[in-house]
């Protein structure tokens, strides 16, 4: 029966120990306490210029190597200043009254110089845009969570907030087991937040209820049919170098209206080029041209970039490129698979979906796959459950059995022995 137990646990800890995908900051005060803690996500799409008046969006995350230097924690106000990659940063002022606080601005800046973020801009300046966040009437010691996703638009740069869960203000060092939840999480909406304990009741703030936080983006459940898988190849002095094997879904957003569209394999046009550090495909078929830029870190492989051309109804082409993904990655030598369904956001204004998935951008041999690394969705740990218990059971099984056949014989070798 232990040893059940154990199967069980050794599941259960599985389970637990996912990462969260998130980034998580703790920041603290002069005498090394806690003072304020953040766990959230942000996704960043900027419009940039690449020539004089020709400008390109680039979607990126706030990545998980930031450093909080900057940010600051008093008693009326604080500051969660993030850092991230080559001179990049994200921060929020907060001021408390009295028994609430709130967000009073966003600042991001971004550093047009970073060519692996912005590639080819024109500019070499540091930007940064500064936003009127819809974070307000927080009780002081609660954590603010919002899973919603929250979409915060400028002329160049839109931000989306999800899964976020801050404590401005932590009181004696230890984060506040209480949630103050957005409207948005709230399955009715347009209620100011609401404080899931106790004495909230009291003291209500003067400030606005500012809580009009847009509606929850709802994405239109998808009512084509699964795409056609394609089989596409690129050849390098006749010899096949790049394998890819996708059945292809693509959803984006052009203003307000959100379009997915499957690509036809029979309708599309394959080129693309091998070499050591990085392979290309592209496919182009009558209404749209995507480029996926595959790269080779001397171990692995990864799809690093993916630029997407499409022309609107009006005849105006639309790009959206994201040049720093880390997606499909597998060691060089092999190929990576993932049967299920997949969506991939690879910018705000672009989705991936990806049916029957499997490439291989470096190292074919003989044209055809090597041995596939599969996603983990492929291998979920749902179907390994069964598979545990099914082993614990069969293991009890045995062990009954056994003992009954050593108890039966121990009672023969005594009847025997008489
Ligand atoms: C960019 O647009 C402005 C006006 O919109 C125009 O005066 C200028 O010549 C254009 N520059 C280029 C390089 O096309
Ligand atoms: C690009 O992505 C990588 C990995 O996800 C991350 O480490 C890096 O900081 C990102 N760069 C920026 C500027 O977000
Ligand atoms: C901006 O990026 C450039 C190139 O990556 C780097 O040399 C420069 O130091 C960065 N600026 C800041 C303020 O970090
Ligand atoms: C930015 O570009 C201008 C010219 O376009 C140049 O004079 C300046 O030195 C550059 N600054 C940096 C930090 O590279
Ligand atoms: C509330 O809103 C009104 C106008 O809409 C404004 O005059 C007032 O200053 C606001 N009060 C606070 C505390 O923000
Ligand atoms: C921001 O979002 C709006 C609305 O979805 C869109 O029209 C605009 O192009 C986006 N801007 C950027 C820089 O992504
Ligand atoms: C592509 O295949 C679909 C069926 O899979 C067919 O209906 C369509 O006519 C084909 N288009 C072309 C251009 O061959
Ligand atoms: C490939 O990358 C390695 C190290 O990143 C570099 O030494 C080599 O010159 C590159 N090869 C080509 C053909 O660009
Ligand atoms: C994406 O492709 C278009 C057309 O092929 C090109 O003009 C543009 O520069 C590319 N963007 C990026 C970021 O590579
Ligand atoms: C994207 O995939 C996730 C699970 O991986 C799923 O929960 C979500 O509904 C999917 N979104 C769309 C629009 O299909
Ligand atoms: C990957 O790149 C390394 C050098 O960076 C090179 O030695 C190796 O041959 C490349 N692998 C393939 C499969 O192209």
């Amino acid at each position: 029966m232990t040893r059940c137990a154990a199967f069980v646990l050794f599941f259960a800890s599985a389970i637990v120990f996912q990462p969260s995908r998130g980034v998580e900051v703790n920041v603290t005060d002069g005498q090394d306490k806690l003072c304020l803690y953040a766990n959230l996500m942000v996704h960043f799409s900027v419009s940039y210029e690449e020539t004089a008046n020709k400008s390109v969006t680039t979607g990126f995350e706030l990545s998980k190597d930031v450093t909080t230097n900057g940010s600051e924690c008093d008693a009326t106000s604080s500051m969660l200043k993030l850092n991230f990659g080559d001179g990049h940063s994200w921060s929020v002022n907060f001021t408390r009254n009295g028994d609430w606080y709130q967000a009073d601005s966003i600042t991001f800046s971004y550093n047009l110089s970073d060519s692996t973020v912005f590639p080819n801009s024109l500019s070499n300046e540091t930007k940064s845009v500064t936003v009127k966040p819809q974070i307000a009437n927080v009780g002081v010691d609660t954590c603010y969570s919002c899973k919603s996703k929250d979409v915060i638009s400028t002329d160049l740069v839109n931000m989306t907030l999800s899964d976020v869960l801050i404590q401005a203000f932590v009181i004696n060092g230890s984060k506040s087991e209480m949630i103050s939840s957005c409207s948005a999480d709230q399955p009715t909406t347009s209620a100011p937040p609401t404080t899931q304990a106790t004495n909230a009741t009291t003291d209500a703030p003067v400030t606005n209820a500012t809580s009009t936080a847009p509606p929850p983006t709802t994405t239109p459940t998808p009512t084509l049919p699964p795409p056609t898988t394609g089989n596409y190849s690129i050849k390098s002095d006749n010899i096949t170098c790049l394998l890819a094997n996708f059945g292809l879904r693509i959803g984006f957003k052009q203003g307000e209206t959100y379009q997915e569209m499957n690509l036809e394999p029979n309708a599309t046009t394959v080129s693309g080029s091998c070499r050591v550090n990085s392979s290309e495909l592209q496919l182009v078929t009558n209404t749209m041209t995507i480029m996926f830029t595959f790269t080779n870190d001397t171990a692995k492989f990864h799809l690093h970039a993916l630029n997407f051309t499409t022309k609107s109804s009006s005849g105006v082409a639309f790009n959206v490129a994201n040049s720093n993904l880390s997606l499909w990655e597998a060691a060089l030598g092999s190929s990576y698979m993932c049967n299920k369904e997949q969506n991939y956001t690879i910018t705000s204004l672009l989705s991936l979906y990806t049916f029957n998935l499997r490439v291989q951008p470096f190292g074919v041999s003989k044209g055809v796959f090597s041995t596939a690394y599969e996603c983990f969705v492929d291998s979920d740990l749902s179907f390994l459950v069964p598979i545990a218990v099914g082993v614990a059971l069969s293991f009890l099984i045995i062990l009954v059995l056994i003992s009954y056949l050593i108890g039966r014989r121990k009672s023969r070798t005594g009847y025997q022995s008489v």
